[in-house]
């Protein structure tokens, strides 16, 4: 090939995203969420020329292959105009070729290529992924024989590099509700009882510290191999909608709530643990690539890493569907061109490059807000810190945007940990959500084996890790109930305007831990351009934003008092 090669993947399902691997190295990621604001929205037809097309310069180039993957929903029917609108918005380097690909294949590319393992074994874990109709990956004891309507929700491999990886087992389910398999729907059932809307996995999470793992005496899931089964005992339970209607404005207690939150995570993660015993012995191997849905839960990631055979686990930042589209391009780079790709998930700062002029365009344009003052410090991160320090609310936004749903730094909300009321401030004023609801800390990586239970650097936020028992005081802002954090460790190689912040902090305070918690308010997607970032700065009550080179302020704020409350 005389120049570099180019591939767009495509994700048509939730999370709806797109990505470019340009080369063996470069590769953008974005999902269609950051660009409409709505939370996970799905991918549509329409999406990439009047989405993506215009906020991403990088699709603008000539393109050598398009790859697509659909999930569960109904749009593969639609893919013939699906194709079409690809071949009518980009330009395609000789003779247009589109490929589609099924949906756990393509949650293993997004986790496998990019993981620091030479060898691993490979797990995807979801909710239901494609039908059997529309496998594009061979599995044995799945034949011809094998109904097509079934659904795969749990995907087993065997990864090395330089061959493609050997999928070696799947879990299947029929799609009926009455009988629903697997770790994605159990959790997806838990969830739904006790919240509204998509993606409040993450809310049952936090919430099961609160409460008792044995209050309802349920038995653990049926694991046979890679199978997991529900047993009839929790489907009653999960289908007790008043009892557990706390939360929907209904008569439920709390305390339900939180013990049935605590109870299904305790089952979700002596399950997971079986079923990643059973793949290390089936496997032998040393690391464990993990992607689907699931992996976005940290407190079972967390067990995992310090509990089963596997010496190391790479997680993709966006284990989501988020990250399906960058799997898609992978794909096709590696096995459709035969191209290698050197490309190493290490940061997550995969989003669009930012146009040169549009932070001064968008400070420009507040220029006028007598709400707002603009200043241009000559030590921005010292300027940050001694703002953090007085107990003000600072929020970042430089660069590329993240692709998964963590913010890491480039979008991110800042607050000092060892603040008493910083917690309920951030949840209460800025991102509106429950006061139960963590919030994670950034931590210097060379301080964190001090402070947290950690032996390896953790930069993704993936894992929940014990506080140690000595700092847990200090650090209210950051401690949960359990005494764990999902813990952000920080470099200056791949983060170093945090990591300069933090270092400031640190020189001042002697504290190396800060609260990170994602640039958005109630109810919204991470923000993505500067204008969603001042937007964000404007209509909530956190007190500053860092815009390299700027930093606005909202002049005559308060700092929140130590013994501010609700
Ligand atoms: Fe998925």
């Amino acid at each position: 090939m005389d120049s570099e090669p180019v591939v767009v993947g495509i994700n048509r399902t939730q999370d709806g995203s797109v990505a470019v691997a340009r080369g063996r190295s470069t590769v953008y990621s974005l999902q269609k969420e950051r660009l409409t604001r709505r939370k996970h929205h799905w991918g549509r037809l329409g999406d990439l020329p009047n989405l993506y097309l215009p906020r991403m310069a990088a699709l603008r180039e000539p393109v050598d292959l398009v790859v697509e993957c659909f999930s569960s929903d109904d749009e593969i029917k639609h893919v013939d105009v699906y194709h079409q609108e690809v071949l009518d918005t980009l330009r395609f380097r000789g003779e247009p070729r589109i490929v589609t690909m099924s949906h756990h294949l393509s949650h293993l590319y997004s986790a496998f290529p990019p993981s620091p393992f030479r060898a691993a074994a490979g797990m995807v874990i979801d909710g239901q992924g494609s039908p059997v109709r529309d496998f594009t990956e061979s599995t044995p004891g799945i034949d011809e024989e094998t109904p097509p309507d079934l659904l795969e929700v749990s995907s087993f491999y065997r990864c090395e590099r330089g061959r493609p990886p050997g999928c070696f087992a799947k879990q299947l389910w029929d799609g009926d509700w009455d009988r629903p398999a697997g770790l994605g729907c159990f959790y997806y059932l838990l969830t739904r009882v006790m919240f509204t809307g998509e993606g409040s996995e993450g809310k049952v999470m936090g919430l099961a510290p609160f409460g008792n793992p044995q209050a309802f005496g349920l038995p653990d899931l049926v694991v046979d191999g890679h199978r997991v089964l529900i047993p009839r005992e929790w489907l009653d339970v999960l289908a007790d909608r008043d009892r557990f209607s706390h939360f929907l404005g209904g008569p439920g207690s709390f305390t339900d709530c939180a013990d049935l939150a605590a109870e299904g995570q305790r089952a979700f993660e002596t399950a997971l643990l079986e079923v990643t015993a059973w793949l290390h012995e089936q496997t032998g191997a040393q690391n464990l690539a993990f992607a689907g849905g699931t992996a976005l839960n940290c407190s079972a990631n967390g067990r995992i890493l310090r509990e089963s055979a596997f010496d190391d686990v790479f997680i993709p930042p966006s284990a989501h569907d988020g990250g399906t589209a960058l799997g898609c391009a992978l794909y096709g780079l590696m096995e459709c061109l035969g191209e290698p790709s050197e490309f190493r998930w290490t940061d997550d700062f995969l989003g669009p490059d930012p146009e040169p002029s549009a932070v001064a365009a968008a400070v420009r344009a507040v220029a006028d807000d007598p709400a707002l003052v603009v200043e241009q410090p000559a030590d921005l991160a010292t300027a940050a810190a001694e703002l953090l320090d007085h107990g003000y609310v600072v929020a970042v936004h430089q660069g590329r945007s993240e692709s998964g749903p963590r913010a890491l730094g480039d979008r991110s909300i800042i607050g000092d940990a060892r603040h008493p009321a910083m917690r309920d401030f951030v949840n209460f004023r800025v991102k509106g959500r429950e006061w139960f609801r963590p919030l994670a800390p950034l931590v210097l990586a060379d301080a964190a084996p001090t402070i947290f239970d950690v032996d390896r650097p953790t930069p993704f936020m993936q894992l929940a890790i014990d506080v140690r028992p000595e700092h847990r005081d200090a650090l209210p802002a950051i401690t949960h109930v359990d005494g764990t954090a999902r813990i952000q460790t920080v470099e200056s190689s791949n983060t170093p305007f945090l990591h300069a912040l933090l270092t400031a902090f640190r020189d001042r305070t002697g504290c190396p831990v800060l609260i990170n918690t994602s640039l958005n308010g109630k109810g919204d997607p991470l923000t993505e351009t500067p204008e969603d970032s001042i937007a964000c700065l404007t209509g909530t009550q956190m007190h500053a934003l860092v815009m390299p080179p700027f930093l606005i302020r909202k002049p005559g704020a308060t700092p929140v008092p130590r013994d501010w409350t609700p």
